[in-house]
């Protein structure tokens, strides 16, 4: 397997281009299932998880073609004109648990659909029983066979109030597909704000769906007989852009982010603020760089608008650097602290009581072999090693390839002095 050797120390400084949000990208893909018709979608980030659904998506028999490079030239036509299978295997649903994102516009589309239950991951159980139950609202009959989630929806979908007692994305972007094509009318209470939710409730739109409330908690999706073909960009990935402000502070360089937009990481900007760091708009972007130290402050995991559980990690190998102690406390999901034995290992000094972590801040991280346990964890540790004294390896480094896109050359034309080492063949 391929590991990333880091050489920590240097200041970054450069500009970084921001690639299209992979948890847009996800659900964007899926919805073509939703229309005979072709979608366009350009900005497509060049990731591992973008292959694992386009092969589902291929399975179910969708035809999909790709031209130009990574970044902003590439464009991905998917027409889905007629379904060649409604099932989601097992083998594709357990490499990537987003695969449950088609379940929502198969139901939609032919009224069946059959999809692995995606397991658990190394962050935690991550059930879709609120997916399930919002769909059985919906008049789908769902029954749990040998692991698989069975669908039907003999006489269609019936628009429904649909109320999630806990905000989850992919849960409210299932149902909001499915209720494009349902009959009626379908309100979602507590639906999630994010604005990969927000992206994809605009390519619906623009699919011909009518979709009230975008970007608010309660979303009124009025149904059509069917869609239609549509063009539509990517939203630059805040989490990527909240990433690489992160490495900025850490190294206490100074990073223009290209393309991110201060409006999707408000919250970040101002823990950042509190730390010492300073987030300023520019025509292109948003410009990163320490203003008054780099200081130990609170942070707490919230849905949309709040601080978002996929930056948490980063953030706290950000602060195993920082003056004085931080309070780190993950709301979301019950296990994603897998990166602190490894930040540990690197000289950090933390202490876990259940879902709250206590970082008291070192001045110097050491360099050490490391290993990636999941996506956001991964690039924690590559933060650390940009910071610490000497050498850091960072191991099965597949789970960085699945939500950053060639992290390691963007760094590197910053100054980190980072590479990536193919393993033996
Ligand atoms: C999405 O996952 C993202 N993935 C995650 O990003 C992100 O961390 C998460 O939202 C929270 O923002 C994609 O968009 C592809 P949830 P999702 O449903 O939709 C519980 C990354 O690193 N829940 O909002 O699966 C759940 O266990 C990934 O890019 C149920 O109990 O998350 C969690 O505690 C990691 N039952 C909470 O809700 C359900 O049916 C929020 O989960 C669904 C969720």
């Amino acid at each position: 397997m391929d590991s990333i050797r880091i050489i920590g120390g240097k200041q970054l400084k450069g500009r970084i281009h921001i690639s299209g949000a992979k948890n847009a990208a996800l659900p964007l893909l899926a919805c073509c299932l939703l229309t005979d018709e072709t979608l366009t979608l350009g900005n497509v980030p060049h990731l591992a998880d973008i292959i694992t659904m386009s092969n589902l998506l291929g399975k179910l028999g969708v035809d999909i073609s790709l031209n130009g490079t990574s970044g902003a030239g590439r464009v991905m036509e998917l027409k889905a004109a007629t379904l060649a299978s409604t099932t989601a295997p097992y083998d594709l649903v357990r490499q990537m648990r987003a695969s449950i994102l088609v379940l929502g516009p198969l139901l939609a589309r032919a009224n069946e659909a059959k999809v692995s239950l995606p397991g658990g991951c190394a962050i935690g159980s991550r059930p879709v029983d609120l997916h399930i139950a919002a769909l059985q609202k919906l008049g789908a009959v769902i029954t749990l066979d040998n692991g698989y989630i069975n669908a039907h929806a003999p006489n269609g979908l019936k628009g429904a109030e649909i109320t999630f007692p806990m905000v989850t994305v992919t849960g409210t972007e299932n149902i909001m597909m499915a209720a494009t094509l349902a009959k009626g009318e379908t309100t979602i209470v507590n639906a999630a704000r994010e604005p990969e939710v927000v992206d994809l409730a605009h390519c619906l739109v623009a699919m011909g769906a009518q979709i009230e409330g975008i970007g608010s908690d309660r979303l009124r999706i009025t149904g059509k007989d069917k869609l239609h073909a549509a063009k539509h960009s990517v939203v630059p990935d805040r989490i990527e852009a909240g990433t690489f402000a992160m490495a900025a502070a850490i190294t206490d360089g100074e990073l223009e982010l290209i393309g991110a937009k201060m409006e999707h990481l408000n919250s970040v900007a101002a823990i950042l603020a509190e730390a010492g760091i300073g987030m300023a708009e520019t025509a292109e972007g948003l410009m990163v760089r320490r203003i008054d130290g780099l200081n130990g402050t609170d942070v707490m995991t919230e849905p949309y608008p709040g601080v978002p559980t996929d930056l948490q990690a980063q953030m706290m190998a950000l602060m195993c650097v920082a003056n004085g102690a931080s309070m780190i406390t993950e709301t979301i999901f019950e296990n994603r602290f897998m990166h602190v034995p490894e930040l540990k290992r690197m000289g950090a000094n933390i202490t876990v009581h259940d879902s709250s972590a206590l970082v008291r801040g070192v001045p110097l991280l050491t360099g050490a072999e490391v290993m990636a346990t999941d996506l956001r964890a991964s690039v924690s540790l590559a933060l650390a090693g940009l910071a610490a004294r000497g050498e850091t390896t960072l191991n099965r480094i597949y789970h960085l390839d699945r939500g950053y896109e060639r992290l390691e050359e963007k760094l590197a034309a910053c100054g980190a002095d980072i590479e990536r080492v193919k393993a033996a063949a």
